[in-house]
């Protein structure tokens, strides 16, 4: 059966494993739901829909329940779940969480779903149905899940002429021209989709923000996203620009302390709040890649983002103040920049402020080291950035599975309080006296029929909400959970795909920035190998581009000798990426300069390792590509067909990748491709 990939992981289609659906049928006769609300509503018919699709008959609704009920509520309004006693199981699980349990009521066999608010009923929903989709028993549950991070936000960086910041799956889904009249159905199914993986926000629009979104012609076309989506859980927060009272207010100056500059936010957060009573708040890029800020006037990061929390505040909003900051002082290296900016500004932010802050030091590389800044500010609320659209990896044209790269940064031991106080502690506020936690995903979301433009790409906007509801999960358990959903429940699919979708982020590292290599990337399309870039033309891009290949070796000496990147971090990491004996092999040369003829942990010169990671790469996607050949006729052949012409093109932009980097690499060692290995051309 075609299939376009509208549907995502919600496909719902017919299960065909005869005895299986007889148990769900037997499992499932009816279902109850006593209360009434928008969000009641999209429960009802997603499971509806999901229940009728999976089981191919309708699950009728019932008034009491009887043996294979499905009872759902929340105990407050609904005096069948009040009856079972959950007050105690439901106290730790907040606002969002809930329970799913198998149940005796009247000496009927039921499942229950309670949640303390209507909208953990539909997460508890569309978990029950995941269960369905992936084949899992419904005979004796006990669930109890709570989102471990408060915001999981989609930034879209969307324009307002419909076109994308890095995007490669189409234009915008947003469709502002026909807004507020026309409203897409496709607004709906976005936010069931975010709803279905827990994701609670969204941002609308580019951080490189263009002021008109808080105008009043735009500002209702928000609203009316706003109230597709609110029954959804779904929030809606806006980029914008620093300087909008100027651009829009007339005003002279938009300098955070002075009176009229604030006096103009509170009243457009006056006037966003009268139309969107829960609108999420603003996320801001300042004194970033040109854009505008407080630096201007000569106020601090702080100080821009308090008066815009003191504005939102009354309203319960927030500010999402990013830390992607660098100057283009090619003396000074990059990565460390955003640490010393907003250190010394810890404990200096309004308490409904989050700093925002990218994986890695850089930007979205294929592997970075964790940012230091992630355990070093106690004082401040601090949320992680993820990129999702692959700015750097390939664009929509790879299949890279990112949630080993999310894992591996998550994972990775801060020890900012000592062992385990991984980056996924310090996202969920273990150490920090900020009141909010947050993880942020930058969409990949376009209008392409199947919404990402990569079949896989879908996988990663499935993983980001995965892990922001609980960062300790695994890229296994997801590309499970993904495949099985996606596609199908077919052993012989599941294995060999997920094994595929495991090693693709290792390939693609290897095939372009392997060793601790980054930014060497084409410049500024980062489509294809640039590790050439002429550096004394571009001298800004000098700390960036920095390979730092010379005959006497290759990489950036961050190490106390050189910029001392690693004296960001806590000891016994920063030891340890000190010495180059000690220092992970896959952030080599991220951190050191390190001669062409050192002998790897391999026993291989740097040359020769360096040369067999990118010829690993190229493998490796030769291998991707064997292995979907071999499960051709297991799922539709339009996306078998469609992945499989992706990674033809996928091989062959990995091998110019391969080719390019190692023969420019030798132009400095002038040594020999390592026996074995096909010569590049
Ligand atoms: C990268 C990206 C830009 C983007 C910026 C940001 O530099 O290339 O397009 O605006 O990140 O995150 O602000």
């Amino acid at each position: 059966k075609a299939d376009d990939g509208y549907r995502l992981w919600l496909k719902y289609e017919k299960l065909t494993d005869a005895a299986l659906l007889e148990q769900y049928r037997q499992a499932l006769q009816s279902y109850c739901v006593e209360q009434k609300s928008a969000t009641i509503t999209a429960l009802q018919s997603e499971l509806a829909n999901g229940l009728k699709g999976l089981l191919g008959n309708d699950v009728k609704q019932v008034k009491s329940v009887n043996n294979g009920c499905l009872l759902i509520g929340t105990p407050n309004v609904s005096p069948l779940v009040a009856n079972l006693n959950l007050a105690s199981q439901l106290k730790s699980l907040g606002n969002e969480g809930f329970l799913i349990k198998t149940v005796t009521i009247n000496k009927k066999q039921c499942t229950v779903i309670a949640a303390n608010k209507d909208i953990g009923l539909l997460y508890g929903v569309f978990h029950f149905l995941k269960l369905i989709q992936t084949q899992q028993s419904i005979a004796s549950l006990s669930v109890a899940t709570a989102p471990k991070i408060q915001l999981r936000m989609l930034d879209h960086w969307d324009n307002l002429d419909g076109s994308i910041e890095r995007g490669y799956a189409g234009t915008s889904i947003w469709n502002w021209a026909e807004l507020p009249k026309v409203t897409d159905p496709r607004y709906t199914d976005y936010a069931r989709a975010n709803a279905s993986i827990g994701i609670n926000g969204t941002v609308l629009n580019n951080v490189n923000a263009n002021p008109k979104i808080l105008t009043a012609e735009y500002l209702p076309k928000v609203k009316v996203l706003a109230d597709v989506f609110r029954p959804y859980g779904l929030k809606v927060y806006l980029s914008i620009s620093f300087s909008a009272p100027i651009t829009l207010g007339g005003l002279k100056t938009a300098d955070p302390l002075n009176a009229d500059v604030a006096q103009w936010w509170k009243a457009k957060a006056n006037e966003i709040y009268k139309l969107i009573p829960d609108f999420g708040g603003f996320l801001v890029k300042a004194n970033s890649e040109g854009q505008p800020g407080p630096q201007d006037y000569g106020r601090s990061h702080a100080e821009g983002a308090n008066m815009l929390a003191a504005a939102l505040q009354p309203h319960n909003g927030i500010v999402m103040w990013r830390a992607f900051v660098y100057n283009t002082n090619p003396a000074e290296d990059r990565t460390l920049q955003a640490y010393n900016g907003f250190k010394p500004l810890d404990g200096k932010f309004n308490d409904n402020v989050l700093v925002q802050i990218k994986n890695g030091a850089i930007d979205f590389q294929p592997r970075e080291p964790f940012s230091p800044l992630f355990g070093a500010m106690p004082a401040t609320s601090l949320m992680m950035e993820f990129q999702i659209t692959q700015e750097y990896l390939g664009f929509s044209k790879h299949l890279v599975f990112l949630a080993t790269l999310f894992e591996e940064t998550l994972k990775s031991d801060t020890y900012a309080k000592g062992k385990g106080s991984t980056v996924a502690n310090v996202l969920q506020g273990k150490y920090s006296t900020g009141k909010l936690t947050g993880m942020a995903g930058v969409s990949n979301i376009g209008n392409s029929r199947n919404w990402c433009g990569h079949p896989f790409g879908q996988a990663n906007w499935y993983a980001l909400g995965r892990l922001a509801w609980n960062p300790e999960l695994t890229a296994d358990t997801i590309a499970d959970e993904w495949i099985r959903m996606t596609f199908c429940n077919d052993n012989e699919f599941v294995a060999p795909i997920k094994t595929v979708m495991l090693q693709s982020r290792e390939n693609t590292v290897n095939y372009m920035t392997p060793m601790g290599l980054h930014h060497i990337m084409a410049y500024d399309t980062h489509n294809g190998p640039g590790p050439w870039v002429d550096t004394a033309a571009q001298p800004n891009w000098k700390s960036t581009y920095y390979h730092n290949a010379s005959a006497g070796g290759i990489g950036f000496n961050r190490a106390s000798t050189g910029s001392d990147a690693v004296g960001q971090y806590f000891p016994p990491v920063r030891d340890e990426f000190e010495k180059l004996e000690t220092c992970p092999e896959n952030l080599l040369l991220w951190f050191h300069n390190v001669k062409w003829t050192y002998t790897t942990k391999s026993g291989r010169t740097l040359w020769d390792a360096l040369c067999y990671h990118y010829y690993a790469g190229t493998d490796g996607v030769k291998a991707m590509a064997k292995t979907w050949d071999g499960v051709k006729g297991r799922i539709d052949n339009e996306t078998f067909t469609k992945v499989q012409a992706l990674l033809k093109t996928q091989e062959e932009e990995a091998v110019i990748w391969r080719n390019s980097c190692v023969l420019y690499f030798q132009t400095f060692s002038k040594m020999p491709i390592p026996a074995g290995l096909e010569a590049p051309d």
